[in-house]
């Protein structure tokens, strides 16, 4: 932390938090020691041991049991697509999407730093999110696969911004430009701003992710 942003979370002047800092105070007040701690999310005693695990951290959790909690959350299934430099369809089945704004209109999709689909999202700028049709689990599974040939017998068109689309097998696409992005841990938020793109159908049905498990709606 900057000591400008420690000196007004201890509400302590700046130089009294720079005299602290150099030493110049070697014996600090229990009142300062007590501001600066919590200042810090820290208790007294680890401020002065010198064990600085934060206290409102608990222990790290395991990566079971974060996707468990996250598949409480029932999704839809979209493949995200866009093109690579040489002109190639690229995509991959992306449950980590939603609205975002209206004005102006925007949505997310969050993606592995890793992906190749998102190095394309890079170069050409745009991409389309499909969402899948009920009864597509085997499509999503293959756009999630490495080494496959995604794209081999799935019928596919380029729509008028530049972006190959799933019509098939999606009730609706939304077609995008990239508008902005944020890394955070190993992931990705794309934001793309929406240009166009294609409406369910009425009675169009849609697949569903839960608890790791493709489903339906029921009527
Ligand atoms: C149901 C399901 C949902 C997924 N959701 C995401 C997601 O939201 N973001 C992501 O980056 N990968 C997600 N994946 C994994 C990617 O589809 C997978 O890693 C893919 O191989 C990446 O392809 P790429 O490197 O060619 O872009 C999901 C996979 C499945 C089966």
């Amino acid at each position: 932390m900057a000591p400008v942003e420690l000196a007004k979370r201890a509400e302590l002047s700046l130089s009294h938090v720079y005299q602290l800092l150099r030493g110049d105070r070697p014996d600090p007040r229990g009142t300062t020691l007590r501001k600066v701690a919590t200042a810090l999310g820290l208790n007294e005693a680890q401020l002065t041991s010198g064990d600085t695990e934060p206290t409102d951290v608990g222990p790290p959790l395991d990566r079971a049991t974060f996707f468990a909690l996250m598949s409480a959350f029932p999704s839809g299934v979209t493949i995200v697509t866009t093109v690579d430099e040489d002109g190639r369809p690229r995509g991959l089945t992306c449950t980590a999407t939603c609205s975002l704004s209206a004005e102006p209109p925007l949505l997310l999709v969050c993606l592995d730093n890793r992906s190749g689909t998102l190095a394309a999202v890079r170069s050409s700028r745009r991409f389309a999110v499909n969402y899948l049709l009920a009864g597509r689990g085997e499509l999503s599974n293959r756009f999630a696969t490495p080494g496959l040939d995604r794209w081999k017998d799935v019928a596919w068109r380029t729509t008028p911004h530049g972006v190959p689309v799933l019509h098939a097998d999606s009730l609706a696409f939304v077609a995008c430009r990239l508008h902005s992005e944020l890394t955070a841990g190993d992931h990705t938020v794309v934001v793309g701003r929406v240009e166009g793109g294609h409406a369910p159908a009425p009675g169009s049905q849609p697949l569903i992710y839960f608890r790791r498990a493709y489903a339906t709606l029921r009527a």
